[in-house]
C-alpha cells in the first residue's frame, strides 16, 4: 500500500492484533505495535518522508558503515535506497517460524555482484524479528568490509524514568569523548542528559524498563555483538529539523550493532545478523 508522501509500504498482521510497518525506502519499519495495539517504537512527528533524506524514527538500517566511521555518508545508503520485495528469498530466511512477514532485498545497482537479502518478521506474541543477511558474491578475489546496526527508536513515556539493564561492567566507547574507551561502573543505566555510547561485546539480551508504562521491551540478538545506546537530549534534539525540540523525553536508541570490529567477507561468505524485539509486563522481571 502507499504510505506518506506515495511511498511504499507493507503492513504485517498478526490475528492476534500485533502489527507492523515497514516502507520499502530504506526497508525502514516505521511501525511497531503490540497485541494491545500500544506502538512501541518512537517516530518523529518532524520525520521527513521525502528522499535522500533519511526517515527520523523506527528502525533504520545503518550498513555499510555506521556513523562517520569510513568514507561513507553517517549510516552508510541502505537507510536511504529504495529496495524492492524479494519474490524467491535464499532458503534459510523462509525458515522463520513466522505468517507475517515480508523479504526485500536492496541490489546497489543492476550489474553489481554484491546483493543484501533483509526479513521483517511478526512473530506470536508480537515479537518483532528481522534477519539481514549479507553476502560477497565477488568472483574476483575482493574481500568486502562493512559496519552495520539496526538503528532501533523505541518510544518511551519518560526518558528519566527508564532503566536500561544487561550493560552493567561493559566497556564503552564514548561518542561524546572522541569515541575514548571507558567501563560502565553503574547499575542499570540512567539518563538525564546527552548519551551517545558503542557498548562493547554485550550479551545477547538488553532489557529496557519503562517503570511508568509497566513494561519491559526486550532485545535479542545475534551476529550483532555491540550495542549503541544514544538519545539526542535538548542541545542536539533542537539542531535536527527533523526532530521536535522536546521529543527526546520519549525516546531511546538501543541499537543491535557490529562496529568495534567490523566484519570481512571474503568472495563466497556471508554473514547473518538477527534481532528479536518482544515486550513483557514489568511486573514479571525481577527488580521491578
Ligand atoms: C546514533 C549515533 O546511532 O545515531 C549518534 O550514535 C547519531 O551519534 C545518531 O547522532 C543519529 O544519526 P543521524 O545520522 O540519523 O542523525
Amino acid at each position: 500500500s502507499k504510505g506518506i508522501n506515495g511511498l511504499d509500504k507493507v503492513i504485517l498482521r498478526d490475528p492476534r492484533g500485533s502489527s507492523a510497518e515497514v516502507y520499502l525506502y530504506g526497508a525502514h519499519v516505521t511501525s511497531w505495535k503490540n497485541e494491545q495495539a500500544e506502538e512501541l517504537l518512537f517516530l518523529s512527528s518532524k520525520a521527513i518522508f521525502k528522499p535522500p533524506k533519511p526517515i527520523r524514527g523506527g528502525i533504520p538500517i545503518c550498513f555499510p558503515q555506521f556513523s562517520n566511521l569510513g568514507p561513507l555518508d553517517s549510516h552508510g545508503f541502505a537507510r536511504n535506497r529504495f529496495w524492492t520485495i524479494d519474490d524467491s528469498p535464499p532458503p534459510f530466511l523462509t525458515n522463520t517460524p513466522s505468517k507475517a512477514f515480508v523479504d526485500l532485498i536492496l541490489k546497489p545497482s543492476e550489474d553489481d555482484i554484491k546483493i543484501w537479502p533483509h526479513r521483517v518478521a511478526l512473530g506470536s506474541g508480537g515479537d518483532l524479528m528481522m534477519t539481514s543477511r549479507i553476502r560477497n558474491t565477488n568472483i574476483d578475489g575482493k574481500p568486502f568490509s562493512f559496519t552495520f546496526a539496526n538503528h532501533t527508536y523505541f518510544s518511551v513515556s519518560d526518558i528519566s524514568e527508564v532503566r536500561v539493564e544487561g550493560l552493567e561492567t561493559l566497556d564503552y566507547l564514548d561518542n561524546l569523548q572522541k569515541r575514548e574507551r571507558f567501563t560502565e561502573q553503574g547499575d542499570a543505566l540512567t539518563f538525564e542528559s546527552e548519551f551517545d555510547r558503542i557498548y562493547l561485546s554485550t550479551p545477547t539480551k538488553i532489557a529496557i524498563l519503562d517503570h511508568e508504562k509497566k513494561r519491559t521491551i526486550v532485545l535479542r540478538k545475534d551476529g550483532l555483538p555491540d550495542a549503541v545506546v544514544w538519545n539526542p537530549w535538548d542541545k542536539k534534539a533542537k539542531a535536527m529539523s527533523d526532530f521536535g525540540d522536546d521529543e527526546y523525553k520519549y525516546m531511546l536508541c538501543v541499537e543491535a550493532a557490529a562496529i568495534e570490529k567490523p566484519i570481512t567477507l571474503k568472495p563466497g561468505e556471508e554473514w547473518k545478523g538477527r534481532l528479536e524485539l518482544s515486550t513483557v509486563p514489568s511486573s514479571y522481571c525481577s527488580g521491578q
